[in-house]
């Protein structure tokens, strides 16, 4: 399977024609790595072909709650290179590609794996974005419970420090959490989703989202972890599905309307939005 320019015309043309006011997006590492954002799964760039130096038991641990219990370090220190209180990465082509989505009113939803906050940074509205695997934005105690100061977390995390529950005015007093200064010592770890953990409520509550589309896009995700992965099935059978990916993943491509943009995000999206003519106003968005 190659990029079918006429394909990806056609879909500019269910755009163009008003058919498509619904459209829903689903993205993962893949539209962050043009940021200097390592994904996971890519065989010498990600992350996971990656972790050895840490001494994991396997890449995944660390996004292990058992094992982040017993050695949180290995996370923090990942954390150090994402955590947007001290990265400074700007938002790609593809996310610049979603915000306008959104500008036009076309975008009913955005969720995203991805826990680099790019999409906000991107200017798409909160209240499109869900964050399926959680993000960097809060963080608690994994025991009491307890919300952790936003300030506190960026100083531990740019002192390369684990942050623990308790010690001087750590919590946020508007948490509802009451403002008592004592913690009880567990382990803080943002609300990113790990292995075993349930995802966010939003993810359930906007699920029907994926349902309602009239033309889904994927990009840059392997499609490898559930419930995420099932996604784009949910879509009407007659709904064109379209991906923007390195690699063919999960079931696109086995449906008669499945569009496959095969190769980097960023040049796809820039297709289509040749297609549409929208490009001086993607390259305007992006660099804004
Ligand atoms: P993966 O690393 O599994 O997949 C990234 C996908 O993007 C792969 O199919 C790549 O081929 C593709 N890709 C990479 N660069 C690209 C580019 N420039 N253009 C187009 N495609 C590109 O990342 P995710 O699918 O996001 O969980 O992984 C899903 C979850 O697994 C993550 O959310 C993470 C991880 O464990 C948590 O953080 C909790």
């Amino acid at each position: 399977l190659t990029l079918s320019e006429r394909s990806l015309a056609a879909v500019a043309d269910f755009i163009k024609f008003g058919k498509a006011r619904r459209i829903v997006v689903m993205t993962g590492a893949g539209i962050s790595t043009a940021a200097g954002i390592p994904d996971f799964r890519s065989p010498e760039t990600g992350l996971y072909a990656n972790l050895a130096a840490l001494n994991l038991p396997e890449p995944e641990a660390v996004f292990d709650l058992s094992f982040f219990r017993e050695n949180p370090r290995p996370f923090y220190a990942l954390a150090g290179e994402l955590h947007p209180g001290t990265a400074r990465y700007r938002p790609t082509v593809s996310h610049a590609f979603v915000a306008l989505l959104a500008r036009r009113r076309l975008l009913h939803m955005l969720f995203t794996q991805n826990i680099d906050c790019l999409e906000r940074a991107a200017g798409i509205p909160p209240d499109r974005i869900v964050e399926a695997h959680g993000s960097f934005a809060s963080q608690r105690c994994i025991d009491c419970k307890r919300v952790f100061a936003d300030a506190r977390m960026r100083e531990c995390v740019a002192r390369g420090e684990v942050p623990r529950c308790g010690g001087d005015s750590d919590h946020d007093d508007d948490a509802g959490h009451g403002t008592s200064r004592s913690g009880c010592g567990g382990l803080v770890k943002p609300d990113i989703v790990f292995f075993g953990e349930a995802l966010p409520r939003a993810f359930f509550e906007q699920m029907d989202r994926a349902r309602e589309a009239d033309l889904i896009l994927v990009m840059g995700t392997s499609l490898q972890v559930h419930p995420f992965a099932g996604l784009p099935n949910f879509a009407g059978e007659t709904v064109p599905r379209v991906l923007f990916n390195l690699e063919l993943v999960g079931s696109l491509g086995t449906r008669a309307d499945d569009v496959m943009v095969l190769g980097d995000c960023d040049a796809g999206v820039r297709k289509l939005a040749d297609e549409l003519g929208w490009r001086d106003e993607l390259e305007k968005t992006w660099r804004e």
